[in-house]
C-alpha cells in the first residue's frame, strides 16, 4: 500500500530534484483574494505570480494546497467527488513549458506511482477562435509512448483551465486519465465523460493567456504550467480502488462510523460518504476562520454541518456524539500534515455542537412538517428554510427520496434566488476580483495594512488579523479582540489610518528571509505558512507586514476611508467594514 503522507513526500521530492521549491499551503479562506470564496486550486495564491510578479522563491515552484469546491457538493456521495480535497501542484512561471511539464508528468505516474503507462488515457485541446489546437502537447505524449488514440481533443469546456474568476490567467490543458475499470460502461465510453472506467488524475495548464474581458485573451507576458493532482483521487488508483473512500484516507472515518452507528458502509454508502466527507470539510474550513452564518461561507459551512446532522439522524440518535467523535478522528489524522486542525481543535468542537444543536432545535419539527407536504413548491421550500433552517438542497434530497412530487421549474427559480445570497459576493467579487488588479480594491489592501497597525496602536499588541476579504466596495477586517469597540475607539482609529493617509508614506516592497521580517517585527496572518523567502511590504516607518501584494506605491493615493460598521465575528473575534470615502 502506498500511504497518502508517502505520496505527498514522492510527489515533493520528485518535483525538488528538478529544480522546485517547496511553498506552503495556503488557507482555504483566500487571503485578500475577493474572486473566490474558498481556495478552489493550488493556482490562486500564485495568481499576482502567474500575471508577471517575480516570486521571491524562483520559477519552480510544488506544493500541496488546500482546496474546497463547493461546486461539487451536489456530486458528493459517488466515489471520487469531494468537497474538501488536497491538491498536489506544480508551477513554472515563465520557466519550461510543456514538453518537461508533459515528460516529468508521464515520469513521476509510471516510475514513481508505477502506474501502467498502456492504461493512460489523455485528453488536449481541440482548439477554437481563441487559441489553437494543441498538436505540440499531443505530439509530447505521442513521443512518450501514448498512442493517438488514447489521446483525444476536447474543447474549451473539457480543455481549458481558468480563470478562476472573470479575468485571469488562464489556459488549454492536457489531462490524464487512468483507465481502473478497463471495460466500456457502453459503446460510447470516453476520458471524461465521468464513467466509473477513467478517473481524472492529473491536469497540466498551460497558462499563456490573459482572460482580460468577455472573450478577449491576451497573451501573458511570458507562459506558465500550472498542474494539479488530487490526492484522494491518486491514492485510489495507485492502490487499485476504484472508490476514494476505500483508501486509508477515508476507511478511519468510515469504520467509526459503522461502530458507533451500527450501520455498515455497504448498505449506507452514499450517507456514509456524504457525511465523512462533509465533515472533512467543516474541519478545514473552521479552523481557517469561517464560522457558520446564513451568507457567503458560513453559509456553505452552515449547509455542510447541516446535511451531516441529516443524514446521521438516519443513522443514530446520537448525532451530536457521532460528529463530535468523527471530527476528533479527522483532527488526529491530518494534523501532522495540517497543524492548523488540532491548534483549533476545541473552536472546532464548539462550533460544531452548537451548529448542530441550533438545527436540532428544529429538525424534527421541520422533518414532522414536510411529511404532511404533498408538493414541494419554492414556497414551501423557503418557509422550511426560514422557519426550519432547512437548506434548500436538504429538502430537494428528502422530497426526491419520497419520490414526492417537486414543481422543479419554480423551485429551480427559487432555488437561485437562494443560491445567490449564499454566493452574493461572489458575483460582486469577481467584479472587483484579484485578477483584476482594480485600482480601488489595491487601494483597499493597502488600507488594510494601515488599519491592522492603527488596531494595535489603540488596541493594544494582542490584535492579530484573523481574516481579511475586499470586494470594490469595501474591505473587512477581522482580529483578535474580545471587547466591543467603543465609539470614541473606532474615531482613534480611523483618524490614526486617514492621517498616515495624508502624509502620503511611501510603499515598499523587499524580499528577505521571513525569520528576518519576523525578527524586525513584520505582522504575518499566518506566519507558518509564509516560504522561507518572503516579500514584505513596508509603509513608511509606519507597517511592515509579509504580503505578496499588490499596493499603492504611496499613501496618499487611497484618499480617506470610514470606518462603517464594528460587529462579533466569533468568540474572540471583532470585524471591522471600512470605505473608501467618494
Ligand atoms: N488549476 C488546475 C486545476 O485546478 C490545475 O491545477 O485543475
Amino acid at each position: 500500500m502506498i500511504t497518502a503522507d508517502q505520496l505527498r513526500q514522492k510527489y515533493l521530492d520528485f518535483f525538488v530534484a528538478r529544480g522546485h521549491k517547496i511553498i506552503p499551503s495556503a488557507p482555504l479562506v483566500p487571503e485578500n483574494d475577493p474572486s473566490v470564496l474558498y481556495t478552489t486550486a493550488g493556482m490562486h495564491p500564485l495568481v499576482p505570480y502567474l500575471l508577471g510578479q517575480p516570486h521571491p522563491l524562483g520559477k519552480r515552484l510544488v506544493d500541496i494546497q488546500k482546496c474546497m469546491r463547493t461546486d461539487d457538493i451536489d456530486e458528493v456521495g459517488d466515489t471520487f467527488h469531494h468537497t474538501f480535497f488536497e491538491m498536489l501542484g506544480n508551477w513554472s512561471l515563465g520557466d519550461y513549458f510543456k514538453k518537461e511539464s508533459i515528460t516529468w508528468s508521464y515520469e513521476f505516474l509510471t516510475r514513481e506511482l508505477k502506474l501502467d503507462s498502456g492504461r493512460l488515457y489523455i485528453s488536449c485541446f481541440a482548439g477554437d477562435e481563441d487559441a489553437p489546437k494543441d498538436e505540440e502537447s499531443a505530439a509530447v505524449w505521442q513521443s512518450l509512448g501514448i498512442p493517438a488514440d488514447r489521446i483525444f481533443f476536447y474543447g474549451k469546456k473539457d480543455n481549458w483551465w481558468g480563470p478562476a474568476g472573470l479575468t485571469g490567467p488562464c489556459g488549454p490543458d492536457s489531462e490524464m486519465f487512468y483507465d481502473i475499470t478497463q471495460t466500456p460502461c457502453g459503446p460510447d465510453c470516453f476520458p471524461g465523460d465521468n464513467c466509473s472506467r477513467f478517473s481524472e488524475i492529473w491536469n497540466n495548464v498551460f497558462m499563456e493567456y490573459n482572460k482580460t474581458g468577455p472573450g478577449k485573451f491576451e497573451k501573458l507576458p511570458f507562459p506558465n504550467v500550472d498542474t494539479g493532482m488530487g490526492v484522494e483521487r491518486t491514492l485510489a488508483v495507485i492502490n487499485g480502488y476504484a472508490d476514494d473512500y476505500l483508501t486509508h484516507l477515508w476507511q478511519p472515518a468510515i469504520s467509526l462510523l459503522e461502530k458507533l452507528t451500527g450501520n455498515s458502509y455497504s448498505t449506507r454508502f452514499r450517507d456514509f460518504r456524504i457525511i465523512a466527507d462533509h465533515l472533512r470539510a467543516a474541519v478545514f474550513i473552521i479552523s481557517d476562520g469561517v464560522q457558520p452564518s446564513n451568507k457567503e461561507r458560513g453559509y456553505i459551512l452552515r449547509r455542510l454541518i447541516r446535511r451531516v446532522a441529516v443524514k446521521l439522524k438516519s443513522l443514530t440518535p446520537d448525532i451530536t456524539t457521532t460528529a463530535s467523535r468523527l471530527s476528533l478522528l479527522y483532527v488526529d489524522q491530518m494534523s501532522p500534515v495540517y497543524p492548523e486542525l488540532a491548534v483549533n481543535s476545541a473552536l472546532t468542537q464548539q462550533t460544531l455542537a452548537d451548529e448542530i444543536s441550533r438545527f436540532l432545535k428544529t429538525l424534527d419539527k421541520g422533518l414532522r412538517e414536510f411529511e404532511k407536504i404533498e408538493k414541494i413548491d419554492g414556497k414551501t421550500a423557503f418557509d422550511l428554510f426560514q422557519t426550519y433552517g432547512f437548506p434548500l438542497e436538504i429538502t430537494a434530497e428528502l422530497a426526491s427520496a419520497k419520490g414526492y412530487n417537486i414543481d422543479t421549474r419554480e423551485f429551480t427559480s427559487e432555488f437561485k434566488k437562494h443560491q445567490e445570497m449564499s454566493h452574493t459576493a461572489s458575483a460582486g467579487m469577481f467584479k472587483g476580483g484579484l485578477q483584476d488588479q482594480s485600482g480601488t480594491v489595491v487601494k483597499y489592501h493597502t488600507a488594510t495594512h494601515l488599519l491592522h497597525q492603527a488596531l494595535r496602536d489603540v488596541l493594544g499588541d494582542h490584535v492579530h488579523q484573523k481574516g481579511s476579504n475586499i470586494t470594490s466596495a469595501r474591505l473587512r477586517f477581522d482580529f483578535s479582540h474580545s471587547a466591543r469597540i467603543t465609539p470614541e475607539e473606532l474615531i482613534r482609529i480611523e483618524e490614526k489610518v486617514n492621517q498616515k493617509i495624508s502624509v502620503d508614506l511611501p510603499v515598499t516592497r523587499t524580499e528577505m528571509p521571513k525569520d528576518q521580517a519576523l525578527a524586525q517585527g513584520a505582522l504575518a496572518f499566518f506566519p507558518e505558512k509564509y516560504p522561507e523567502t518572503t516579500s514584505v511590504y513596508q509603509i513608511g516607518d509606519y507597517s511592515l507586514e509579509l504580503c505578496g501584494g499588490p499596493h499603492v506605491s504611496s499613501t496618499g493615493q487611497i484618499g480617506r476611508i470610514k470606518i462603517v460598521k464594528e460587529e462579533s465575528a466569533g468568540s474572540g473575534i471583532r470585524r471591522i467594514y471600512a470605505q473608501l470615502e467618494k
